[in-house]
């Protein structure tokens, strides 16, 4: 049985004990894996040692809920959890002011809030706060760290959970380390990959993929009064650190524990494929990769087990899975549903829903203790890493097929109402990647531009239906801040010149606390939008088949504009019937009476059902 929050005493948090007994069931691995890498016993005990600091300064409160959690490690398998992301300032200016907005955020049924980076940057280059300068400090105009504990404090006490960026595969160029290290320390270069002639560099440049061609080409950045090549896997003022130098790992796990004593529920892992490099390789996804992963659980498993890992793997699908690790080495707590998210947008765009079906397939036979992070949108871009092979066998060829994508999301091409732009277009390739925010993808930006009621109306049914159909998956649903009141594209980072060359501020805007208010006005879409995602989320959190538990499969139905989802736990059946299509359709699936659509509470004959163009049913049967 698992044990209430009364249950754990108070007492239990001063005991070394707790900590030595979660050490001993873990010690023979950690060990094992860290002197694999290292071959370094000294920088191991120093790392115990540190662990162990850690864990006594680690707050009673925290450690009661550590142990909360440990009791019962399905926590956060469960169907009530809803994220929200935001940047601090766009959403309430800084860290006090999110904590004034802690009632909105429950009104919005959200209890897990991920905090864009908030650490400290250099304004202007930073890459939306992924360039930290200094992991022991808050961005200076968001508060400080105190406001941070107490901000979790708050929402702790709201049963919410907070989420947190760990960008451990680079650091600002105006970090410590990098200063020292690019006038001329040894040590400190030695953090890095800092190379005096272009020798190395041109060899890594063979194997390894740029992943911004157009706003930040190269792998290789100048720097210092030698003019030496550093690794900058990403934007040139973001220097990767070199993991394999042990005191860079014990430095970064040092930082993450201070976090985690903050009151940080989960990490989001960045960019974490990237963090091992190795010569003659694509540096991604390599081996060590994974002994690190598995260290950083067995060190939070150990520090602070009520922490959770987010591997941010924005990669191939089979890719992304081996980052769970194994039933007995377990790797992250949840992985970003990176490819259903781009196969969503696929079906938009084709009306075709065959390889969502596919998709959808395949997340629900992984088993069931692996939990997503489901998403429409970000803060980033949305890539087409879709499944070629299948859509090969559909006529889709890849190339013509991604130009197909961007151009239907910029609203040339398919009928379309989207208002995206491109990202990173490669004339070299000619690959792009597409941002917007979901309600100008939708048609909402475009529909109200050209004041057209009915286009409003349908971009609105297919907002909602895209929402709902994320809502049938398993896992973990988060939102982005903004678009549970349809938030449209923001344009002003045009005219500001950090920000111009970067089109991911398109969907990065300032949260509409003007538009939010047009709440009470019932024939508003801020209205219409946030009731009827609340009453989507209430029906998932109420009914025990959308539990992760749930069998999951998908129905062939024939007409291909239309995914049929089925869940069924103890005897509840679902259904979750939606139309990718603008235009009626009707499907005659095989099931008997008595279902009855959540949404609208009446019965449904399952004989014959007709779906107007984007609209859906969540249909439900007791058994
Ligand atoms: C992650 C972030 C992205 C950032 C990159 C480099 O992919 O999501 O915004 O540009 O890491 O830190």
């Amino acid at each position: 049985m698992a044990l209430t929050r009364e249950d754990m005493s108070a007492g239990l948090s001063g005991q070394l004990e707790v900590f030595e007994n979660r050490m001993k069931l873990r010690q023979a691995e950690l060990k094992s894996l860290y002197t694999g890498l290292y071959q370094n016993s000294w920088m191991y005990a120093e790392l115990i040692g540190e662990m162990e600091k850690y864990y006594s300064e680690r707050d009673d409160r925290l450690k009661r809920s550590d142990a909360y959690r440990e009791s019962d490690p399905e926590w956060y398998r469960k169907n009530d959890m809803l994220g929200m992301m935001m940047y601090v300032d766009n959403f309430a200016g800084d860290l006090r002011g999110v904590r004034k907005k802690l009632s909105y955020i429950e009104d919005a049924g959200v209890n897990v809030i991920h905090l864009m980076p908030f650490l400290d940057v250099e304004k202007g280059r930073s890459d939306g706060g992924y360039a930290v300068r200094d992991f022991r400090k808050v961005r200076k105009d968001l508060g400080d760290m105190t406001d941070l504990s107490d901000l979790a404090t708050a929402c702790h006490k709201r049963d919410i959970c907070i989420l947190a960026d760990f960008a451990l595969n680079h650091t600002s160029d105006k970090h410590e380390w990098a200063q020292k290290a690019i006038a001329g320390n040894k040590e400190y270069a030695s953090r890095y990959f800092i190379y005096d002639t272009d020798e190395i560099p041109n060899r890594y440049d063979e194997t390894v993929p740029e992943v911004f061609p157009v706003t930040a080409p190269g792998n290789f950045t100048r720097a210092g009064e030698g003019n030496k090549y550093v690794l900058t896997t990403f934007h040139p003022y973001q220097w990767d650190l070199n993991y394999r130098n042990p005191r860079v790992f014990n430095e970064m796990v040092y930082n993450f524990l201070n976090l985690a004593n903050r009151g940080i529920d989960i990490f989001r892992l960045d960019a974490i494929p990237y963090i091992w490099k190795e010569l003659g390789t694509n540096c991604r996804n390599l081996p060590e990769v994974h002994d690190i992963v598995r260290m950083l659980r067995l060190i939070t498993e150990i520090v602070c087990p009520g922490v959770l890992l987010l591997g941010e793997v924005v990669m191939e699908p089979e890719k992304v899975v081996p980052y769970f690790g194994t039933v007995e080495r377990p790797e992250c707590h949840i992985l970003n549903n990176v490819t259903t998210m781009a196969t969503i947008w696929h079906t938009v765009a084709t009306r075709d829903a065959r390889l969502l079906r596919n998709q959808f397939d395949i997340v629900s036979a992984l088993p069931k203790e692996y939990v997503f992070l489901n998403y429409l949108r970000c803060h980033d871009d949305i890539g087409w890493g879709l499944d070629y092979a299948f859509l090969a066998g559909h006529e889709m060829e890849e190339n013509a097929h991604k130009k197909y994508l961007n151009n239907y999301f910029v609203g040339t091409e398919g009928y379309s109402n989207s208002r995206g732009e491109l990202y990173n277009e490669d004339p070299k390739t000619g690959d792009a990647r597409i941002c917007g925010t979901t309600a100008s993808l939708c048609g909402i930006e475009k529909a109200s531009m050209d004041g057209d009621k009915e286009g409003m109306a349908r971009a609105i049914n297919l907002d909602i239906m895209l929402h709902a159909c994320m809502l049938m998956l398993s896992g973990i649903p988060m939102l982005y801040s903004g678009d549970e009141i349809g938030q449209i594209n923001d344009y002003s980072y045009l005219s500001n010149p950090e920000k111009k060359d970067d089109a991911r501020y398109l969907h990065r805007g300032k949260f509409r606390w003007d538009l939010e208010k047009k709440r009470i006005n019932h024939k508003s879409k801020e209205y219409l939008i946030f009731k009827r995602l609340r009453e989507l989320e209430r029906i998932r959190a109420g009914h025990r088949a959308f539990l992760p538990d749930a069998k999951v499969w998908t129905v062939n139905t024939f007409e291909k504009s239309i995914l049929v989802v089925g869940r069924l736990l103890d005897g509840e059946k679902i259904y979750g019937v939606f139309n990718f299509s603008e235009h009626e359709k009707t499907i005659w699936p095989d099931e008997d009476e008595g279902f009855i659509d959540l949404v609208s509470g009446d019965m449904c004959p399952m004989q014959e059902l007709t779906l107007p163009g984007y609209t859906f049913f969540i249909l439900c049967k007791e058994g």
